[in-house]
């Protein structure tokens, strides 16, 4: 079924052929109840409660935005999801009785990287598409709404992404312009009715997915009920210059370095000439990390975290590893491990995580070879049918994949648990 309606058109169904084919960078697209989306209700909760586990003190977690009006405080007050909600009907009923029917909105990016199941389901989703249009080098995002706000609280604006929005409770209005519908130079406008006449509408129900391109500006609205409204967005990265991720991912472990005092920046240590200590320390870190002791190494596990993550990077955190894996504990693989030689190292990836090994690359193929997805249930001890000095590397290497969840420990045969081989977690 295709029905066009003005500049929206609604399909029954999506097929990627002809979603590339027609639609892709195009215009916006309703897809009406789409078969086996990767995102349920109750996984999306369990992945908001994990997202907003360190919400109980007093700064917001990473990523996560919480607004009532148009305020945002900085502090979550107790207000962000947590287990003992129990779903998001509880969540809704707890907001209503705290903010006493006063309009909120939650809003938490990097959503992917907190449930490896959810993650998992978008790799699988979307295959199809980066197998039409090419996968996205640097990551997809994805992005939980949630809230009653009467509309989205940046205003209209248009982003750098294509975006994919999964409708999951209640209606949801999205406003386009095919152009910016305003003159002067600002990139947002949150009091936007003086535009409505050159604007035209989608609403999504649950179930529903509603696609627009890069170049289209939008607003979401609220139909106003009380219920909160909740969505997951894809967004496909269309028009950022590669250099503009490379230079933080390439700089990422000089980023994560502990903040220096805020003085730091104003206090040269003598001489006008001298750099500021955080300027010295960001040079040397630069310097390191590109020069040719550690570039390469980090340039190739930027290749291959790229090359596993399925355009969903980053990937969600590793499983802890199981603290034995005996001969006669049985593995099988899930995911591809790739390999590469580093500047120094040779590194392993699946999953969109990246380890090193000390093992040299025939051994290392050998083993591989014997670990791609489909070959079934393999006893550890054969595996590591290797040169003794090999053996323990090996062993090493295959506790780590079965954290990245590559591997699944599937403990002794006959045992039917993993007394031996700890299992990961899911
Ligand atoms: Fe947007």
């Amino acid at each position: 079924m295709t029905v066009t309606t003005g500049p929206l058109t609604v399909l029954g169904a999506l097929d990627w052929d002809t979603f590339a084919a027609r639609h892709w960078d195009r215009g916006p697209v309703l897809f009406k109840g789409v078969a086996s989306p990767p995102f349920t209700r109750d996984e999306v909760f369990a992945c908001a409660v994990a997202a907003c586990e360190d919400g109980r003190g007093h700064s917001m977690p990473p990523g996560v935005e919480f607004g009532v009006g148009r305020n945002h405080p900085l502090s979550p007050m107790g207000r962000l999801p947590r287990a003992e909600d129990g779903s998001w009907d509880g969540y809704a009923r707890r907001m209503r009785d705290e903010l006493h029917g006063e309009r909120h909105s939650l809003v938490i990016s990097g959503f992917h990287t907190h449930h490896h199941p959810l993650w998992q389901r978008e790799r699988a989703f979307y295959a199809g598409l980066w197998s039409r249009v090419g996968q996205p080098l640097t990551g997809a995002i994805t992005t939980l709404f949630h809230g009653n706000y009467s509309h989205s609280p940046v205003g209209v604006h248009k982003d750098r992404y294509a975006t994919f929005m999964f409708a999951l409770e209640g209606r949801k209005r999205m406003r386009f312009w095919h152009r910016r519908p305003w003159e002067h130079q600002v990139s947002t406008v949150v009091d936007y009715e003086r535009h409505l006449p050159s604007s035209f509408t989608a609403e999504a129900e649950p179930g529903d997915l509603l696609y627009w391109p890069a170049s289209y500006y939008h607003v979401g609205e609220s139909d106003l009920s009380d219920r909160p409204a909740i969505s997951v967005n894809i967004g496909v990265p269309r028009e950022i210059p590669y250099s503009t991720f490379s230079l933080p991912d390439l700089l990422a472990p000089a980023r994560q370095a502990s903040s220096p005092p805020a003085t730091a920046l104003h206090q040269p240590p003598g001489g006008e000439n001298e750099l500021p200590p955080v300027l010295r320390d960001a040079l040397e870190s630069v310097r390191r990390l590109t020069g040719e002791r550690q570039g390469p190494d980090r340039r190739t596990a930027l290749a291959l975290e790229y090359a596993t993550a399925g355009g969903f990077r980053p990937a969600p955190a590793p499983a802890p590893a199981p603290v034995a894996l005996p001969d006669r504990a049985e593995v099988c693989a899930r995911e591809p491990v790739r390999w590469a030689r580093g500047g120094h190292s040779v590194l392993c990836a699946a999953s969109g995580l990246v380890t090193a090994t000390r093992l040299p690359p025939p051994v290392l193929v050998r083993l591989l070879a014997a670990l791609e997805p489909g070959a079934g249930v393999r006893r550890v001890g054969t595996l590591l049918d290797l040169a003794p000095e090999h053996r323990e590397d090996a062993r090493a290497l295959l506790r780590v994949l079965v954290g990245f969840r590559a591997l699944t420990a599937l403990g002794p045969p006959g045992t039917g648990d993993g007394d031996a081989a700890t299992q990961a977690a899911p």
